[in-house]
């Protein structure tokens, strides 16, 4: 009798093993956990001259340059959102997400960069989207700088490598919380300072589209970094009384190892604090500044590259305290995954003297071919990445409230986009699992509300939930499959498997399920051994 109470208990003891193991994972978001979709003023608002506006630095790149664009195209008109922006609003409306993401354009603004003259119909455009979108109760997320920057500062300052450009942001962003800050309650300062820095400046990818590899880049970088911070306490303490929250958003193309050996963990480590931790670990670390490794290797690299001082410049310790602490959220765009690992050439510094950001970092970077190819040829679908990026925040900065404010894919077109759709339900879950393993993860934007000019890319390479006809006088948007899917994600708080009964372990779910049976089988196993 005792046996078989016994063997009762323990049968019983397994069984409520398995159970709280599979139900204290989430399968589903929480309820208050927003979900919101995403766009910037450069790839959607056209109108580049209209009622007023300035020049920015990607009109003027694309009209003086064109042929450095893929399909020589530029932002004048693009999907014409200028226009367009009740349609837009009604777009995001249907989505029915919580949250629409975009940016303001500073030249529409500010036509000469300065509060000086602030111009009126900019101010009435931004007043509309954002009235509107709050009659539909949704949240506007206002990024303060998504790239373009007011031509007449390149040219007259130098853009971010100037220190001056930091009060000149400050008073931009002024002039935002002043006219918009009684209704706009989420704020992000910068949108992925990397490109900004080392696209810009570093590599003639982004507009200014220099090619100076490895100086100005960090210059960029130390401005900018003044420039979040000043603009933080200037909310914080000027205008606490809007309630709002301000962050910053970083982006990452997660890196994997290419082997399992110490190196290329080294390599993992070594490319997340480049990209990452240049700019989050200043905000987000206890003891501040930048990362001991990037500090150490570019000192080290400059010196024998025969440089008087390090290229990366140092912070007081007043402006490392200043910057601390200042990031309300942590805002992470990432689409894809690298496999990495330590370039052994890096100990060679005569086959360097031309410095950069890659050889400073000291890491290859490859993706593996079996990856799904997007319509990028930098992105390939690789949804474990996502995951194993959000837990390395969660280490690496003590379990931040972070927003993934940038995710998605693209294709070369057309409606039926079921690689987009399986694209969110992997990726999202796979943000499942990282909650799952503890990160705090509090919402998620897709990217994009609809096909826009994607920057060098010009109009190769769709992103959108909606298909825009760029031919037509309105430029028509038509909803996507992955609209209809995302709206349905969005509804239930779950992703849609039922339109890909065809995806298994490419989203790193299967996996994770078939652990938890093995723990499952493994405890129940346990229970009777014991027996
Ligand atoms: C990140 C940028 O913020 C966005 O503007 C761009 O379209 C996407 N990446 C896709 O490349």
């Amino acid at each position: 009798m005792t046996n078989l109470l016994g063997y009762f208990l323990r049968i019983l003891i397994g069984i409520v093993g398995i159970t709280s193991l599979v139900t204290c994972q989430l399968s589903s978001f929480p309820e208050d956990f927003k979900f919101g979709i995403g766009t910037s003023s450069y790839q959607i608002e056209g109108g580049w001259n209209a009622d007023g506006k300035g020049e920015s630095i990607w009109d003027h790149l694309t009209h003086t340059r064109p042929e450095s664009i893929v399909d020589q195209s530029n932002g004048d008109v693009t999907t014409d959102s200028y226009k367009n922006w009740k349609r837009d609003v009604e777009l995001v409306r249907e989505l029915g997400v919580d949250i629409y993401r975009f940016s303001i354009s500073w030249p529409r603004i500010l036509p000469n960069g300065y509060k000086n003259h602030i111009n009126k119909a900019g101010i009435d455009y931004y007043n509309n989207i954002i009235n509107a979108l709050l009659a539909y109760n949704i949240t506007p997320m206002v990024t303060i700088y998504h790239w373009d920057l007011p031509q007449k500062l390149q040219d007259g300052l130098g853009g971010w490598t100037n220190s001056e450009i930091v009060d000149v942001y400050a008073d931009y962003a002024e002039v935002l919380f002043e006219q918009f800050g009684d209704r706009v309650k989420m704020w992000t300062t910068f949108n992925e300072p990397w490109h900004i820095c080392e696209q810009a400046y570093g590599q003639h990818y982004m507009a200014p589209s220099f090619d100076i590899p490895g100086i100005p880049i960090y210059l960029c970088g130390h401005n900018l970094l003044k420039a979040h911070a000043k603009v933080y306490h200037m909310y914080k303490l000027k205008f606490k009384h809007q309630k709002g929250t301000i962050g910053i958003t970083a982006d990452i193309t997660t890196p994997h190892p290419l082997k399992h050996n110490e190196h290329d963990y080294e390599a993992v480590e070594r490319n997340f604090q480049f990209y990452i931790g240049w700019f989050m670990h200043p905000i987000y670390s206890k003891i501040g500044n930048y990362p001991k490794v990037m500090i150490e290797r570019i000192k080290e690299l400059s010196h024998q590259q025969g440089f008087s001082k390090s290229r990366l410049p140092s912070f007081t310790d007043h402006e490392i305290k200043l910057i601390q602490n200042t990031s309300d959220f942590f805002g992470i765009n990432t689409y894809t995954s690298f496999l990495v690992t330590l370039n052994d050439d890096d100990k060679n510094p005569a086959k360097h003297r031309v410095p950069s950001f890659q050889h400073d970092m000291g890491v290859i970077e490859t993706q593996d071919e079996s990856w799904d190819k997007s319509g990028s040829p930098w992105l390939r679908v690789h949804p474990p990445g996502i995951r194993h990026m959000l837990n390395w925040i969660r280490k690496e900065y003590d379990n931040p409230v972070v927003y993934v404010t940038e995710n998605g894919v693209s294709d070369k077109g057309g409606l039926n986009d079921v690689k987009r759709v399986e694209y969110f339900n992997s990726y999202l879950t796979s943000i499942l699992n990282a909650m799952n393993d503890g990160c705090n993860v509090r919402g998620y934007i897709a990217w994009s509300l609809m096909d826009s000019y994607e920057w060098k890319a010009g109009y190769t390479e769709k992103f959108g939930l909606y298909h825009v006809d760029f031919k037509s006088p309105d430029k028509t948007r038509t909803p996507k499959m992955s609209a209809k899917v995302y709206k349905n994600i969005v509804k239930t708080h779950k992703v849609d498997w039922n339109y890909m009964p065809y995806v298994d372990d490419k989203s790193g779910t299967t996996s994770t399920k078939l652990s938890i049976l093995l723990i499952c089988i493994l405890v129940t196993l346990n229970a009777f051994k014991l027996s």
